[in-house]
C-alpha cells in the first residue's frame, strides 16, 4: 500500500473531469468555488466536449480516459460517467495515482465496488462517493441534533426523493437502459437515501421492497417503496419515483424526544425541529424551530470537502465503503422485490 500524497497549500489542486454531461457541471462549479484548477475534460461524445470546453473554459479535451490520466501534474479526477463506467474509470485513475470523486451509485455490483476500493487503497489515493446529501446543511444539522442525543432514541425514518425528469417525455438513455444504469429510480435516487438512512440512524439490517414501472418506457423501474429495519430496532421507509410531478425531496426522523422534518417541496429548503416542554400533555402546543437554507449548495460543499481531503485537512465525507453499502442495500431491495420476501443483511 502506498502512503497517501496530499497536495500542499502553496499550489492549486489540479483535477480532470471524466464524463462531461449534466452532473459534471456541479463538479466544475464546486472545483471553481474551491479554487481548484480544471486541467482537462473527457467525454466519449466529441460534440459534448466541444460545447463544455467553451462553456467551462477548459482547453484540453479528450475522448479517451487514458489521455487525461497521462497528463503530468494531475492530482484528482471526478468520475461523472453513466454508472456502468464508474468502475473502469476509477480503477484506471487510482492506478495513475489520482484521488477520485466518483458519482453515485459507486458501481453496479459489489464485486466492482470492492475492486474500486482495493485499487484506491493500494494506490494510497482517496475515494469519495458523491452522496452529496451528507453535505446538505440541513442534513448536517439533523445529524448534529441526533448525535447530541436531543432527539432521544430514533424510532422511525422516512426518506423520499421523487421527480419527473423535469417534464421530459422519456427517461434519459443512460438512466433507462439497464446495461448502463444497472437499475431505475431505486438505485438512482434510492442509493442516496440508503446512504442517508445509515448516516442519520445507523446500519440497516433488513429491507422489504416493491418496485414497478408505471409511467415510462424503460427497462428499469420508475417507482419504488422500501420498508427498512435498522440494527438499532428503529423502523423506516424509503420512497423513490420518477413518476411524481416536479421535484420532491423530504426527510423525516422521529425520536422519543422530538421530530425532525426537512422538505424542499414548494419553497426553499427548510428543516423543522418539533419537541415538547417537560410535562406538556396537549396535542397542539408543541415547540417548533424552523431553519431555511439556500437551495443547491450540497454539491459545491461535497466537492469542497473532497478538495480539503486532498489537502489532508479532513477525511472524505462519504467513503467507498459507504457507497458500497448503499449499493448493497439497493441490490438487496431488488432481490426482495423479485422474491416478495424481506431480506436480512446482517
Ligand atoms: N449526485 C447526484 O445527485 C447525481 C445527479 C445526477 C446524476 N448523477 C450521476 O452522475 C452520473 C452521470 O449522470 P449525468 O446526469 O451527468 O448523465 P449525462 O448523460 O448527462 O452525462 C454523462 C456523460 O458521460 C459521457 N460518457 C459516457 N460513457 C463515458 C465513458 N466511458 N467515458 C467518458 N465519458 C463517458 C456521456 O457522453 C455523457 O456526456 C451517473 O452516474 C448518475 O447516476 C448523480
Amino acid at each position: 500500500m502506498t502512503p497517501t500524497r496530499f497536495v500542499p497549500p502553496d499550489r492549486p489542486v489540479r483535477v480532470g473531469i471524466i464524463g462531461s454531461g449534466n452532473i459534471a457541471r456541479n463538479h466544475v462549479e464546486g472545483y471553481q468555488a474551491a479554487g481548484a484548477e480544471i486541467v482537462g475534460l473527457v467525454d466519449i461524445d466529441a460534440a459534448v466536449l466541444a460545447r463544455r470546453s467553451l462553456e467551462w473554459r477548459v482547453e484540453r479535451t479528450f475522448t479517451e480516459v487514458g489521455e487525461l490520466l497521462a497528463l503530468p501534474g494531475l492530482d484528482a479526477v471526478s468520475v461523472c460517467t453513466p454508472n456502468a463506467a464508474h468502475a473502469p474509470a476509477t480503477i484506471a485513475a487510482a492506478a495513475a495515482g489520482l484521488h477520485v470523486l466518483c458519482e453515485k451509485p459507486i458501481s453496479l455490483s459489489l464485486a466492482e465496488a470492492d475492486a474500486m476500493i482495493d485499487a484506491c487503497r493500494d494506490a494510497g489515493v482517496l475515494l469519495q462517493v458523491d452522496h452529496h446529501l451528507r453535505s446538505n446543511p440541513s442534513v448536517e444539522r439533523m445529524h448534529a441534533i441526533i448525535a447530541s442525543g436531543e432527539l432521544g432514541r430514533i424510532t422511525f425514518v422516512r426518506l423520499r426523493q421523487a421527480h419527473d425528469w423535469a417534464g421530459l417525455p422519456e427517461v434519459p438513455f443512460g438512466f433507462r437502459t439497464a446495461a448502463l444504469a444497472g437499475g431505475g429510480t431505486l438505485l438512482d435516487n434510492g442509493c442516496h437515501l440508503f446512504d442517508l438512512a445509515r448516516f442519520l440512524a445507523g446500519d440497516v439490517d433488513e429491507v422489504f421492497a416493491r418496485v414497478a414501472t408505471l409511467k415510462f418506457e424503460a427497462e428499469v423501474e420508475d417507482t419504488a417503496a422500501v420498508s427498512l429495519r435498522f440494527g438499532s430496532g428503529a423502523l423506516g421507509s424509503i420512497e423513490t419515483a420518477w413518476t411524481s410531478t416536479g421535484w420532491d425531496q423530504s426527510f423525516l426522523v422521529d425520536g422519543t424526544a422530538g421530530t425532525l422534518e426537512y422538505t424542499e417541496r414548494g419553497g426553499p429548503p427548510r428543516l423543522r425541529h418539533t419537541r415538547r416542554e417537560p410535562g406538556d400533555l396537549t396535542w397542539d402546543s408543541t415547540i417548533a424551530t424552523t431553519w431555511t437554507t439556500p437551495a443547491g449548495t450540497d454539491h459545491t460543499r461535497a466537492v469542497a470537502a473532497f478538495v480539503a481531503a486532498i489537502r489532508g485537512e479532513r477525511p472524505v465525507p462519504c467513503t467507498g465503503e459507504d457507497g458500497r453499502e448503499a449499493v448493497r442495500l439497493a441490490l438487496a431491495s431488488y432481490t426482495s422485490s423479485a422474491s416478495g420476501a424481506p431480506i436480512r443483511l446482517s
